[in-house]
């Protein structure tokens, strides 16, 4: 792995006050980048930020919650006009509601925050990718992303549309030199619990069965990694693409 593969280079990641964004924070950062972390949870973000500088990395670090368009903006204007990644990795679960327990104001904030979150950002930095003549976006989907077994309603829809939206960005920008790929981890040992007790008892049942096969959590930086990859020029063919980080659960 070349340590330094993010030198002279600016990315933005969402979610960087816990789990797989603080992860991907630090190693995009420690690989020479200059990052930008951003996260609605402001004292969480505080402390990410004084554990970063004990460990001699700086990031700058931006209170932003990504489903308000004003407060993307002023993220990609703390992050300068030239962005050369974008890692889209802040998301919410829906506590396994399933459809017919549903209410609206779930529903709505999850697909706010895993779907329009992610357009809104990626819209705010496209732009300025295709000035500089080109960029990395990627994205944090989910195994919800491929099946409906292991989240609710909300979830699994979001993580669906998601997907659509790393292909339209590939598809569309691929020829302005923008790459839009997405990772989707399985399990992670990560804050992410506290959307995910389940309020199911029917629901829970159901993914259980799908829950069955699920290899052992992984950590978040294992994640980490793969996003850091396909954010570097190492993958500079690798457009459109959903890459599996679980352990091998899409293969069961
Ligand atoms: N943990 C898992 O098992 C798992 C599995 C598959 C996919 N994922 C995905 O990985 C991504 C990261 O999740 P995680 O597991 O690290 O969870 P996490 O809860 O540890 O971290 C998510 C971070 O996103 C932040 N956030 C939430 N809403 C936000 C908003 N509107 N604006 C800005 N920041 C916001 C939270 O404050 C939190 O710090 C999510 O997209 C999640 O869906 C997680």
């Amino acid at each position: 792995m070349d340590s330094h593969r993010h030198t002279g280079k600016v990315a933005i990641v969402t979610g960087a006050a816990s789990g797989i964004g603080r992860a991907t924070a630090l190693r995009i950062a420690q690989e020479g980048a200059r990052v930008v972390g951003c996260d609605v949870n402001a004292s969480a973000l505080e402390d990410v930020r004084a554990q970063f500088a004990d460990l001699g990395v700086h990031a700058t670090m931006v209170i932003a919650d990504i489903t308000r368009q004003d407060e993307v903006e002023r993220l990609v204007h703390a992050a300068g006009p030239h962005i050369d990644i974008l890692a889209n990795v802040a998301g919410i679960m829906d506590h396994f509601l399933p459809l017919a327990e549903l209410d609206d104001a779930t529903w709505a904030r999850v697909i706010d925050v895993n779907l329009t979150g992610v357009m809104r950002l990626s819209r705010a930095v496209l732009p300025g990718m295709e000035a500089a003549g080109g960029g990395a976006i990627v994205t944090v989907a989910s195994e919800a992303s491929l099946g409906a077994g292991c989240a609710g309603a909300s979830y699994t829809s979001s993580k669906h549309a998601v997907i659509g939206l790393v292909k339209h960005i590939a598809y569309f920008y691929g020829p302005k030199h923008v790459r839009s790929n997405a990772v989707l981890p399985g399990a992670v040992n990560t804050g992410i619990g506290a959307t995910a007790d389940p309020r199911s008892r029917w629901a829970m049942e159901r993914a259980m069965l799908a829950m069955a096969t699920m290899p052992d959590a992984a950590e978040p930086d294992q994640i980490a990694t793969v996003i850091s990859w396909l954010a570097s020029d190492e993958a500079s063919n690798v457009n459109g693409a959903c890459v599996t980080a679980d352990g091998g659960w899409a293969a069961a």
